[in-house]
């Protein structure tokens, strides 16, 4: 049985007292999970280090939202492998659509931050999904072959084993359409197929891909029940403690 991870994905929300407040309840919330289940908190940079911080001795991990794939340098607002690090992080949210939209990332970019990633001990979460005018124009599996074929060039069988892939329908996200388990699941086999052909059956076996978009208390259960499914990215209902854990705790 594959591992199950439910990250949470902050994105632009939360300051520094309310990460306290929610990483307070998340710890009351949360403090047993199954071990086959990671559960991981995304806060933005700022909050990173107290969240760090209020996270020793939890089971739960932190991940940042991004990271700049330069080690150090002139580089003016840019966060690199190494202060994330330093702050407590294991994991890296790379290549979230709300990045390729809004700020031009592009797959040979998310490549290279995840190669900078894994270098460095970070597990890499790199998103994956197409818009709803490619979906409607019939060409989901071109686009989702595309992007997994260039974020994932090149890295090693051994990287793969850090790489957690998240599948995330840009038209679900935010706007409380969710793709229907059966639509996920399809893309969801289709990736694990690409990263068999790209390595092998069973590390595409082992491969954690998790599912975003409007992801809730009441639809995790059945959307975690599908056999390709391995986990949630969450945004909006991870910004409450409650909602959070329900969906951790929808894993079966
Ligand atoms: P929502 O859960 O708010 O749709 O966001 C999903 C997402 O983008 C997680 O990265």
């Amino acid at each position: 049985m594959r591992n199950v991870i439910i990250a949470g994905n902050w994105k632009m929300y939360k300051d520094l007292s309310a990460t306290s407040e929610l990483v307070e309840g998340l710890k009351t919330r949360l403090a047993s999970v199954p071990p086959r289940v990671t559960v991981v908190v995304c806060p933005p940079f700022t909050s990173l280090a107290a969240a760090g911080s209020m996270l020793k001795g939890s089971t739960m991990k932190l991940g940042a939202q991004n990271m700049s794939q330069h080690d150090e340098g002139a580089y003016t607002g840019e966060i690199s492998w190494n202060m994330i690090r330093s702050a407590g992080c294991e994991y890296v949210i790379l290549g979230h659509s709300e990045r390729r939209q809004y700020f031009g990332e592009k797959d040979e970019l998310i490549n290279a931050k995840a190669k900078k990633a894994l270098a460095s001990s970070l597990k890499p979460i790199i998103c994956v999904g197409e818009t709803l005018a490619e979906r409607e124009g019939g060409i989901t599996d071109r686009v989702i072959t595309a992007q997994v074929k260039g974020v994932l060039a090149g890295l090693t069988r051994s990287d793969m084993s850090s790489v957690v892939i998240a599948y995330e329908p840009v038209w679900a996200i935010g706007t409380g359409k969710t793709a229907t388990p059966a639509q996920a699941q399809e893309v969801h086999q289709l990736i694990r197929k690409l990263i068999s052909q790209m390595h092998d059956w069973p590390l595409a076996e082992q491969t954690v891909i998790q599912y975003g978009g409007s992801v809730k208390p009441d639809n995790a259960a059945e959307l975690l029940s599908q056999n390709d499914i391995d986990g949630a990215l969450v945004g909006g209902a991870c910004l409450k403690a409650d909602s959070f854990a329900a969906i951790v705790n929808a894993v079966k």
